[in-house]
């Protein structure tokens, strides 16, 4: 299917399986899918192995701002990367995933991410997931659309995938920290998670990703007339 040269900004809460679809939507409409998230567990990566965040999620704002001049974090063949290490699996470990909101809710960090994915995105024909894409990052793309699921389907769903990949996991574990993250995510000061006015909203709860798919071909045909 051929569609315009747009922009679809993918938003909703964790481990809904935005990146699995934004990943099969793009691959569907040759468009370049960003992964916004991962530039969050990036940074926060970053702040865990140089000391800018402690045990108690303490961070040293001053010091990380300044030091995220010098951070070449991008994507690259087999995912993301700072300068040529991948970082890939570090980034979905449970270390990480247990700092990433309190990194998010920086609102020196949160620019430093916007800046990167805008000059990744600014040539268009892009999927983009994460949590404020539709509202502060793209607030003009031409898609949006909200995700949401039951919190224990999505916890299921992420325990699965990292048992998958050979990670250690426990699916009490996985759900608390969803809903942990959840709820940092939406009561944060800067761009908090919040489902854009426009924004279309997809409850995939008993969905497969095949109906998911369909369902979005339907809404682009209607919405652009195709
Ligand atoms: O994969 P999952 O949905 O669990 O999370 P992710 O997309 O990898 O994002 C990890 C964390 O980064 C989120 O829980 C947010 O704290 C933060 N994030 C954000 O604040 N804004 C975004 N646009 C994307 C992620």
């Amino acid at each position: 299917m051929h569609i315009p040269d747009i922009t679809i900004a993918i938003d909703g809460y964790s481990s809904t399986g935005k990146s699995s679809f934004a990943k099969i939507i793009a691959n569907e409409f040759s468009f370049l899918y960003l992964d916004s998230g991962a530039l969050y567990r990036g940074v926060t990566l970053f702040a865990i192995e140089n000391g800018y965040i402690g045990d108690d999620n303490t961070i040293n704002v001053p010091e990380l701002d300044k030091a995220m001049n010098n951070l070449d974090i991008h994507f690259g063949p087999e995912g993301t990367y700072i300068g040529d290490r991948c970082i890939e699996k570090e980034i979905r470990s449970m270390a990480v995933a247990g700092k990433v909101s309190p990194i998010a809710t920086v609102a020196e960090v949160r620019n430093f991410v916007d800046k990167k994915l805008r000059e990744f995105g600014k040539n268009g024909r892009i999927v983009m997931d994460g949590r404020d894409i539709g509202t502060t990052v793209f607030p003009d793309a031409e898609l949006k659309i909200f995700m949401t699921a039951d919190p224990l389907v999505r916890a299921q769903r992420r325990a699965d995938e990292m048992k998958a990949k050979g990670m250690e996991t426990d699916l009490q574990d996985v759900l608390k920290n969803l809903q942990e993250r959840d709820y940092i995510d939406s009561h944060r000061e800067v761009s908090p998670l919040s489902q854009a006015e426009d924004a279309i909203v997809l409850d995939n709860s008993h969905m497969t990703m095949d109906e998911q798919v369909e369902w979005l071909k339907s809404v682009i045909k209607e919405r652009f007339g195709l």
